[in-house]
C-alpha cells in the first residue's frame, strides 16, 4: 500500500481557519478531487465535518475518539492504525494508493509512515488554526512541480520518501 498525504499549505504552514480553507483556489480543489477520485481517503473528524456530505466516488475513513460516531456511507475508526487496517481490506477493488486528507492532527501523526506527499504550496501567509507539520525534506525527493499564479501564486509539488 502506498500512503500519501494530499494537502495545501500556506507559507506559514496554515491549512485551515475556523473549519474552512483560508483561500479559494478552484484549480487546487479540482486537483484534490481528481487525484483522490475512486480511492480510499482517510481524514480526521473535524475535516470530515467541513464537508457538506461524503465526497462521491471515494471510500471515506473517518478517525475520531468519539464512541458511536456515525457518518452514512463512511467507515468510522478510533485511530490511524485502525484506519490503515480498514483501508487494506478494501484494496482491491480500490487502488493501492491511500490518501490522508488531513487535517493537521492526522497529517502530523501519519508523517513518519507516509510514502508520498502531494503538496500544494500557497505562496502567501494566512491566519489560521490548523497547520501542516514541519517536514524534514531531506528525507523526501521532489518528483514534480507545476507553478501557477491564478488567482494567487501557488505550486503543485509531489514528493516521494527516500527509503533505505
Ligand atoms: N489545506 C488542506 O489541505 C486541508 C486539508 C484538510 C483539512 N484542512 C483544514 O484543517 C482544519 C481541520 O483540521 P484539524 O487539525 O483541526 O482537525 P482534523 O485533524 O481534521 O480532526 C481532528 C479530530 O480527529 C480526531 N483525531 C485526531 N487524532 C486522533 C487520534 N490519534 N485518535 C483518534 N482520533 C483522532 C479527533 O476527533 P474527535 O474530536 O471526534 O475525537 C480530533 O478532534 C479545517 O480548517 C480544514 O478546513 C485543510
Amino acid at each position: 500500500m502506498t500512503l500519501s498525504h494530499i494537502a495545501a499549505m500556506a507559507e506559514n504552514h496554515v491549512i485551515g481557519n475556523d473549519g474552512e480553507l483560508p483561500w479559494d483556489i478552484p484549480e487546487d480543489m479540482r486537483y484534490f478531487m481528481n487525484t483522490t477520485k475512486d480511492h480510499v481517503i482517510v481524514m480526521g473528524r473535524k475535516t470530515f465535518e467541513t464537508l457538506d456530505k461524503p465526497l462521491p466516488r471515494r471510500l471515506t475513513i473517518i478517525i475520531t475518539r468519539q464512541l458511536g460516531y456515525k457518518a452514512e456511507g463512511c467507515i468510522v475508526v478510533k485511530n490511524l492504525t485502525e484506519a490503515l487496517e480498514e483501508a487494506k481490506k478494501h484494496i482491491p477493488p480500490y487502488p493501492d494508493e491511500v490518501f490522508i486528507c488531513g487535517g493537521g492532527e492526522i497529517y502530523k501523526e501519519s508523517l513518519p509512515i507516509i510514502d508520498k506527499i502531494y503538496l500544494t504550496r500557497v505562496y502567501e501567509e494566512f491566519d489560521g488554526d490548523a497547520y501542516y507539520p514541519q517536514v524534514d525534506f531531506s528525507k523526501f525527493k521532489k518528483v514534480s512541480q507545476i507553478d501557477r499564479d491564478d488567482p494567487i501564486p501557488f505550486s503543485f509539488e509531489v514528493y516521494e520518501a527516500i527509503r533505505g
